[in-house]
């Protein structure tokens, strides 16, 4: 057997290529949402691994008529749901070259362009979103690729965690305090189980609709002077641009001066929005971002970089290197050990890493700042005409102030019937996403069940929004006039 043979390589890959462009080709064709049923595969593949090769034909047979059918079409145009996942050409490629060289990258010397590519993609996704200077390799701060924005705010809160315990002792963690909104991500409340933070630590402040969602710098100020005045220690504070409900965004500039002038670690989730900052019109929104301690946005999300691309910058790569650092003998050598070179394993979770930055300099280098601005633009253009047309449906509601590409809508009940309402929007729900022509999905906000219309694909257009509205008013009408 001849496991890596470049001449077959070079076959398969041009069939594999072609199988792939043809995909995207009928995109289209495909219901979104995929319509299988639970545990639909098992009856499909055999019970065990082939004894013998099979054709690679006969696999992507398999794929066509197998996998397919159960796959929900990220990449399709019709796409709406959750946030975006883009893929590109660009980023396709980068992926493809990772997959080729794929090195494991975990420390300097195990691959050095791996870690030296990293960091000056990152310095440049840095500028391009005129973060602060702390925030560029070239001082003691920094960026590394994490795999997700979860894993992004696991390793700076074990960051935060220590730098705290260091100073006060290792038995005060039960006193550690964090805090959240309630619109943050769920992924905060994951890693302070895993960093061993008390639940009951865990300060949820509320939001509303009067400050669209978005923390207020009282309730935060409160908080801690409540929490400091019972002998707990407020250590890690998670705001958000752009929450996964409605795309609120905190308000940075207060919020960091409350947690700077309580040592609190301040940490900005920009994990879907952080990419429309690159255009100037909406840089505004991370102003204050040069009081946090760590900043993320994925790049996977909405900025043409195949998953997984999760960008995160720290001011202070010493904590996280504190935190995280191990020296086993089997991984010495010089260059680390003269401490002339950053070693990326001791900056996340895993030893283990790819050579994901090929990627991400792939799309900045084959698009270019200007187009990709114009692309975030075209984003926000189509969801604002979403926005316009749910506006001129008195049957309908514009359920939270759109900031970016998501619109967060919602379907009115009759007036005499408004108890339905929640019913009414998850029927709506499943009727647009059972017809495979569109998927969108759902939040709650102030206790209502609204429905989020994220634009985002890249292969989205204006015809697409159209077509999905109309499905939209077309499957609103049937449920009106059977109520
Ligand atoms: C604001 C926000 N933060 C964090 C995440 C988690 O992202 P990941 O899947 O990269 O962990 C999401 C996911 O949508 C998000 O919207």
């Amino acid at each position: 057997m001849k496991p890596m043979d470049a001449e077959q390589l070079r076959e398969y890959g041009h069939q594999m290529v072609d199988f792939i462009a043809d995909y995207y080709k009928n995109i289209e064709n495909f219901p979104v949402l995929s319509q299988v049923q639970p545990g639909y595969l098992r009856q499909l593949l055999p019970d065990s691994a082939p004894t013998h090769p099979e054709s690679l034909q006969d696999v992507l047979d398999d794929v066509q008529a197998k996998i397919l059918p159960g796959v929900t079409h990220w990449q399709s145009p019709e796409f709406f749901a959750y946030f975006p996942s883009n893929s590109s050409v660009a980023g396709f490629l980068g992926e493809m070259l990772s997959a080729s060289i794929n090195m494991v990258g975990f420390s300097w010397i195990s691959s050095p362009a791996a870690t030296e590519l990293e960091m000056i993609v990152l310095d440049w996704l840095a500028k391009a979103l005129k973060l602060p200077d702390e925030f560029l390799s070239t001082g003691q701060g920094g960026g590394v690729i994490q795999g997700t924005a979860s894993e992004a705010v696991l390793v700076v809160l074990l960051a935060a965690r220590d730098k705290v315990l260091r100073r006060v002792g290792k038995d005060a963690i039960g006193k550690l305090v964090a805090y959240i909104s309630d619109q943050t991500h769920s992924s905060l409340q994951k890693a302070c189980k895993i960093g061993g933070i008390h639940p009951e630590n865990i300060r949820v402040l509320k939001t509303n609709s009067s400050t669209q969602f978005a923390l207020s710098p009282e309730p935060l100020s409160e908080a801690i002077s409540q929490d400091i005045a019972s002998g707990l220690i407020p250590f890690f504070l998670c705001a958000t641009v752009g929450t996964t409900s409605s795309t609120a965004v905190d308000p940075l500039f207060a919020l960091g001066k409350i947690s700077k002038s309580n040592g609190v670690w301040f940490h900005v989730d920009a994990a879907y929005a952080g990419s429309a900052c690159i255009c100037p019109e909406f840089r505004h929104y991370i102003d204050g971002v040069e009081e946090a301690d760590s900043f993320n946005m994925n790049a996977h999300k909405w900025f043409l970089t195949n998953f997984d691309c999760s960008a995160l910058w720290v001011k202070d790569r010493s904590a996280l290197i504190q935190s995280l650092s191990t020296n086993p003998e089997y991984l010495k050598n010089k260059a680390s050990q003269e401490n002339l070179v950053v070693d990326y394993k001791d900056w996340q979770i895993p030893l283990g890493r790819r050579f994901r930055s090929l990627k991400l300099w792939m799309v900045l280098r084959l698009y270019g700042l200007e187009k990709l601005q114009a692309y975030i633009r075209n984003h926000i253009e189509l969801a604002t005409k979403f926005e316009e047309l749910v506006r001129l449906d008195s049957r309908f509601e514009v359920a939270a102030a759109r900031k970016f590409s998501l619109v967060c809508f919602y379907l009115l009940p009759p007036k005499s019937n408004e108890e339905i309402g929640d019913k009414l929007n998850h029927d709506l729900l499943d009727a647009v996403n059972s017809t495979g022509k569109l998927f969108i999905s759902h939040t709650v906000l102030s206790n209502r069940y609204v429905l989020r219309f994220a634009v985002g694909a890249p292969l989205t257009e204006e015809r697409h929004v159209l077509a999905a509205w109309e499905t939209l008013q077309e499957k609103a009408s049937d449920l009106l006039m059977n109520l």
